[in-house]
């Protein structure tokens, strides 16, 4: 069975009601043929506004970060059923600016993950070595490691997208070339049909995200195992449009 492609934005700690609302509507028209499932992921105090905003169209609002407990004393944080209380579908799990920042690790990615799956969220699994990482060398150690560690006690891989987002590649302008990109996340692939089987590991969508723009996305949408984009920079202005037409 064909994947479906996935356009999803990260907003991280940018905009604002007015700001969010504005280029929301503007993207609206602008995204109406898309086939491809759009999503964008916002902060989490304007998922309420940007979620009124993006009604009638196919842009679904989504999250970046929650938290495993369904309630308690965890002051500052968002539960699944927070999210749920406002449609969202889609969370982003340990973004690689959450593991360097605020201690995000492959034990919290973890529970973060089994926890959205049980309460029906579909999350944004994000791994990818940093470029120290990859200079010497061990790449595919520490992608297996995060996909090993991260995904425990995952029972049905079907349900969740991933994001390889080599860190050296976010915010930097340094895109993976198409090749790089496409036998990383080939790898990926590879390292999902031994950990669960290869049936459901050819069902998994798999995006690629870092420096991923307007110029660069035909050529990575083109290869066999990228199944689309999570884009930082990008989704933050109207070239997000022409991400979401790459087919066009
Ligand atoms: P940029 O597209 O700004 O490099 O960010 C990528 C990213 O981190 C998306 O989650």
């Amino acid at each position: 069975m064909a994947r479906k492609a996935f356009i999803a934005g990260n907003w991280k700690m940018n905009m604002t009601v007015a700001s969010g609302t504005k280029l929301i509507t503007e993207l609206k028209p602008l995204v109406k043929e898309a086939k491809c499932d759009v999503c964008l992921c916002v902060p989490a105090i304007l998922i309420p506004a940007m979620t009124k905003a993006a009604k009638g169209s196919k842009i679904k609002i989504g999250a970046e970060n929650m938290h495993w407990a369904a309630s308690g004393a965890y002051t500052g944080e968002i539960s699944a059923d927070m999210l749920k209380d406002y449609g969202v579908k889609y969370v982003i799990i340990g973004h690689s600016e959450r593991r360097q920042y605020f201690g995000e690790n492959n034990d919290t990615v973890n529970q973060r993950t089994l926890a959205a799956l049980k309460c029906e969220l579909t999350p944004i699994v994000c791994i990818g070595e940093t470029l120290s990482e990859r200079s010497a060398g061990d790449t595919e150690k520490v992608l297996s490691r995060q996909l090993e560690f991260g995904l425990h006690g995952v029972e049905d891989v079907k349900q969740l997208v991933i994001a390889y987002e080599p860190v050296w590649a976010i915010g930097t302008g340094q895109t993976a070339t198409d090749e790089q990109a496409q036998e990383t996340i080939k790898f990926i692939r590879k390292k999902l049909s031994k950990m669960f089987n290869v049936k459901d590991a050819n069902r998994v969508r798999i995006l690629y995200g870092g420096s991923m723009n307007a110029g660069n996305c035909k050529g990575l949408m083109a290869q066999p195992d990228i199944d689309g984009g999570l884009i930082g920079g990008a989704s933050l202005k109207l070239d997000f449009a022409k991400i979401v037409n790459f087919d066009k």
